[in-house]
């Protein structure tokens, strides 16, 4: 033991981890600053490289820009240096955070006692993985007529990946809708929407014509969280971590972003190969098993497959393809279309902003995103999706904004999934005005009789 202290002392921030311990972040600050000239976004690059701040946005030194808004973590022992530092190079910052640990604990806190039955259920709350595996579970058991448990492989840990798939018996051939959450393991509103879309469609399918229309067509498949050991991490060890927990380089560094370890200009832009780095593209494309699992069923299922979420936070974005690059794909015409679409459905609920675009546009510039490998398979329909918020809890939004949170990201997903469904199953479509086919049908009619 006393042996183990002391190597892990030489070693410094690994402590915690090699206890078992939860890292806290005492008197961490996340500052925003926004550099007005190139001189100072050289300084504040130099900074974040120098102390080695953990970058939330954009996630690494190089994509630091004039006039663009900047989000760091600063460590509680670094606070005065690095503040001492921006002042000399006139880099004014304001304080989103004051004490981090003091945001978590109030998470902590507010965090309700978890139930076990599904019909009390709390959605608005979040929950460890074993909660959502017992969860899903039940939700298969109890409404076994639509809600089937799938396992779409295993991560490096050997937690098994399963999946529900909603589904309605039906003698024509269907097709799919992907939805994924939690690629990123301390996004921890977004596995907490896809369980919220999966109650919500469950809920209303008897009900609600447009659910009833949608699942005659297609079969919606649902991963809560994607990457299930990072997220397992962030509840035991590390609120803020990131990646997934493979182990490299001799255990001297672990976890991949598994967001850039898909084979689609892979780690050539916007992602690392230090693993220590929190965009770590892994040591070749499709290196991870949460990966090739995700790849071998896109691969298997492709031609049915017409619509393609991937579940994030934060920034209140809905992002179409590329990622890869500043140009925009042949299919962004009607893709943004129907992203603003749901942007405005979106925003009637709360009034909650969300601005569209392609990935790179917006957000920043990175290969080996699943959004565009998918794409790039030829599903046209690909988004990611950036919950709240925009900036002010950033990854640890406050349990009372889950209801409205995934009210709104309902709205605006069923906008899209709605438009996939009206185009590929045109003869099914709704007489809601949003249609205009039945329109264009009966005007036509009614043109042809009034002229004879
Ligand atoms: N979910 C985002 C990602 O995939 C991070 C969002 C926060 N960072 C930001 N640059 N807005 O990397
Ligand atoms: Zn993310």
């Amino acid at each position: 033991m006393y042996l183990l202290l002391w190597n892990a002392g030489v070693l410094g921030v690994l402590i915690p981890q090699v206890l078992g311990m939860k890292i806290n972040y005492d008197g961490d600050q996340v500052l925003q600053i926004i550099p007005q000239h190139e001189d100072q976004v050289l300084c504040l690059q130099h900074i974040c490289r120098s102390s080695q701040l953990d970058l939330w946005k954009p996630l690494q030194p190089e994509d630091i820009n004039v006039r663009r808004v900047v989000h760091v973590r600063i460590p509680f022992v670094a606070l005065q240096s690095v503040k001492e530092a921006m002042l000399q190079c006139s880099l004014s910052f304001k304080i989103l955070v004051d004490n981090l640990s003091q945001l978590i604990a109030n998470e902590e806190a507010t965090r309700r006692r978890r139930r076990r039955t599904i019909s009390d259920y709390d959605y608005t709350t979040y929950h460890p993985m074993e909660d959502i595996y017992e969860w899903m579970n039940l939700m298969a058991e109890k409404h076994s007529d639509l809600v089937t448990q799938h396992n779409l492989g295993s991560t490096y840990e050997s937690n098994s990946m399963k999946y529900l798939k909603i589904s309605k018996p039906s003698n024509s051939s269907k097709k799919i809708i992907w939805m994924d959450c939690g690629i990123h393991a301390r996004e921890w509103i977004a596995p907490a929407f896809c369980q919220w879309f999966v109650k919500e469609i469950v809920q209303n399918h008897e009900k609600d014509s447009q659910i009833q229309r949608i699942l005659k067509n297609i079969d919606l498949y649902v991963l809560p969280v994607l990457n299930i050991d990072g997220y397992i991490y962030t509840w035991t060890t590390e609120r803020l971590w990131r990646k997934s927990r493979s182990k490299h380089e001799n255990g001297t560094c672990y976890g991949v972003d598994l967001n850039r370890n898909y084979d689609v200009k892979w780690c050539s832009l916007g992602s690392s190969t230090n693993c220590t780095s929190n965009i770590y593209c892994g040591v070749s494309p499709v290196s991870e098993p949460e990966t090739k699992a995700v790849v071998n069923f896109v691969e298997m299922r492709k031609s049915e497959i017409i619509c393609f979420l991937t579940m994030h936070s934060y920034s209140q974005y809905i992002l179409t393809a590329y990622g890869y690059s500043m140009d925009l794909p042949q299919s962004y015409y009607e893709t943004i279309k129907v992203a603003a679409m749901a942007a405005a459905e979106l925003k009637k609920k709360h009034g909650t902003v969300y601005k569209v675009g392609s990935f790179a546009n917006l957000l920043y510039e990175a290969s080996g995103t699943s959004q565009d490998w998918v794409h790039d398979q030829g599903i046209e329909f690909s988004y990611t999706i950036e919950l709240r918020d925009n900036g002010t809890y950033q990854f640890i939004l406050p349990e009372n904004q889950i209801q409205p949170t995934c009210e709104e990201t309902m709205a605006g997903v069923m906008t899209i999934i709605n438009y996939v469904n009206n185009k590929y199953f045109p003869n099914q479509a709704s007489t809601s005005c949003r249609n205009p086919n039945l329109y264009v049908l009966i005007s036509t009619l009614l043109t042809i009789v009034l002229l004879k």
